[in-house]
């Protein structure tokens, strides 16, 4: 089957649906993620697309008849996570009950080694790469008529880029994909092989897109994704600030995230749009790889540090409430001690509220991994260390003044805390703020409340409720 016409299927007497000429009875689907927002994005499109051909989603891994991996090749920790775990799989292929049980791998892994983990492991019947998520029903319908060890990692050709968001759970908050790809090639990266080329959805797409999903969805709260999403709109003649101002006038939508960013090219136009924009949120994830101007050309990061902070800079200035986060990679190549100290040097500089950072992987295919290195596991490990130490000290100075302030926060959770009930919620800022409810039983999930803030350490922040607007949609302030 080219294509599967959704409109078509039937529902037959027995519950099962009638896709072409194959039965789909009920079945459940078990679907392990890995890696970024856009994996996360990737596997509800996966989700959606299953759901008309009789598949319920399942945590139970024992259960499944399908199982599926949406795999992340940006660190060789996250390959050698999915390999162990696709080798378990085979007890589910051969289980107790002599149940067939059908697995797919998908992701960046599978983009770039499909025919390799299809001759390694006997267990997968197929594998997919990432442009063709949503072709996922087809593979399906493949694999159910019987097809095995089939691989689809083809490139959509097409110049356009246009999806509708597909949302199958049921809360305010949306990922919405705006540009897919990247044209950066930085030297240690293997996202350009695994996600190809860089592609706009057009504003007028997105702005339709996400009217619809407040409106007939609930979603208040957006975070616009892509591996540079700064560069969206590029190569049509739009831009992110452009698409950010348009967004904001749609009623109901109360805030609007986007990630990730490349220094490079954050615009004049887009940090005016941090300090106007009334729905943007006061938070902004810049990764920086480096400290060091050497290491960042060895990156191919076509920044330097100055032209960095100089943004950082600007930013605060155009919004004084902006909090700031970014990536760090410890151990790049012959990276020097000078060098990682000029890192631990712009941690001071930057006043990061966290960083995420990683010891330098090397990635087969990338400029890096053909670069000679002296760097040992040990000096990277250290390193890694130090710089994590470093931040967490700042961290608590950045934190500390949050104590005495007031934050509006939309309820996101509720975890146990040495055996009281705490609930959590994210700033505008994103930062988590546990609260104690005001009475022992009284439900908070996805209210808007006012939260003061009693006390903050690097790693948690408690808040006491000052009032709770409730579920339904308040302007923010
Ligand atoms: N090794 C270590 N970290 C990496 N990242 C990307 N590629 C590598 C690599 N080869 C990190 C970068 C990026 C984040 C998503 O992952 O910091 O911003
Ligand atoms: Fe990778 Fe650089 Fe593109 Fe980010 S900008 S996805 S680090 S190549």
């Amino acid at each position: 089957m080219d294509q599967i016409n959704y409109e078509e299927i039937k529902t037959l007497d027995n519950g099962s649906k009638l896709v072409g000429d194959l039965e789909f009875p009920k079945r459940k689907v078990w679907v392990k993620t890995y890696g970024c927002q856009m994996n996360y994005h990737d596997t509800e499109r996966i989700l959606s697309h299953l759901e008309p051909l009789n598949f319920s989603l399942t945590q139970e891994k024992e259960e499944a008849d399908l199982l599926l991996f949406n795999t992340c090749a940006i660190r060789d920790l996250a390959n050698q996570k999915f390999y162990s775990h696709l080798g378990e799989s085979k007890h589910q292929k051969n289980n107790e009950q002599k149940r067939e049980v059908k697995i797919g791998a998908g992701g960046c892994i599978a983009q770039t080694e499909s025919k390799e983990l299809l001759k390694k492991y006997p267990q997968l019947d197929f594998a997919f790469g990432t442009d063709v998520v949503d072709n996922i029903g087809e593979m399906v319908y493949r694999a159910y008529a019987g097809d095995r060890k089939f691989a689809v990692t083809s490139w959509d050709r097409s110049d356009n880029y246009s999806i509708e968001t597909k949302v199958t759970h049921g809360s305010p908050q949306a990922f919405v994909n705006i540009i897919k790809g990247c044209d950066k090639f930085c030297s240690y990266c293997i996202v350009p092989f695994t996600r190809g080329r860089e592609k706009s959805r057009s504003i007028a797409e997105i702005v339709n897109d996400v009217a619809r999903l407040v409106t007939y969805q609930g979603i208040q709260e957006v975070t616009l994704l892509g591996q540079n999403v700064n560069s969206f709109g590029k190569k049509n003649g739009e831009s992110l600030a452009e698409l950010i101002m348009e967004l904001e006038k749609i009623d109901g939508l109360e805030m609007i995230r986007y990630t990730t960013s490349h220094p490079y090219d954050i615009s004049d136009e887009l940090i005016e749009v941090h300090g106007k924009s009334k729905k943007l949120a006061n938070h902004l994830h810049l990764p920086v790889q480096s400290g060091s101007n050497s290491v960042l050309q060895r990156m191919l990061r076509q920044y330097s540090i100055e032209h960095y902070l100089e943004r950082l800079q600007k930013l605060r200035e155009s919004n004084p409430d902006i909090v700031l986060s970014t990536d760090i990679i410890a151990g790049f190549p012959n990276e020097t001690e000078e060098e990682h100290r000029a890192t631990l040097d712009l941690l001071d500089k930057a006043q990061f509220d966290f960083i995420y950072s990683y010891n330098y992987s090397s990635r087969k295919g990338t400029k890096s991994a053909r670069m000679k290195d002296v760097l040992t596991k040990d000096i990277r490990g250290r390193r890694l260390r130090e710089i994590q130490a470093h931040q967490l000290k700042i961290q608590e100075g950045v934190r500390s003044e949050m104590v005495g302030k007031t934050y509006r926060v939309l309820v996101e959770g509720f975890g146990n805390m040495k055996g009281i009930k705490k609930w959590k919620g994210r700033t505008s800022c994103f930062r988590i703020v546990h609260f104690e409810p005001e009475e022992l039983e009284q439900d908070y999930m996805w209210h808007w409340v006012d939260l003061e803030i009693t006390s903050a350490t690097a790693l948690s922040c408690q808040g006491k409720i000052i009032r709770d607007y409730g579920k339904k949609i308040t302007p923010l302030q």
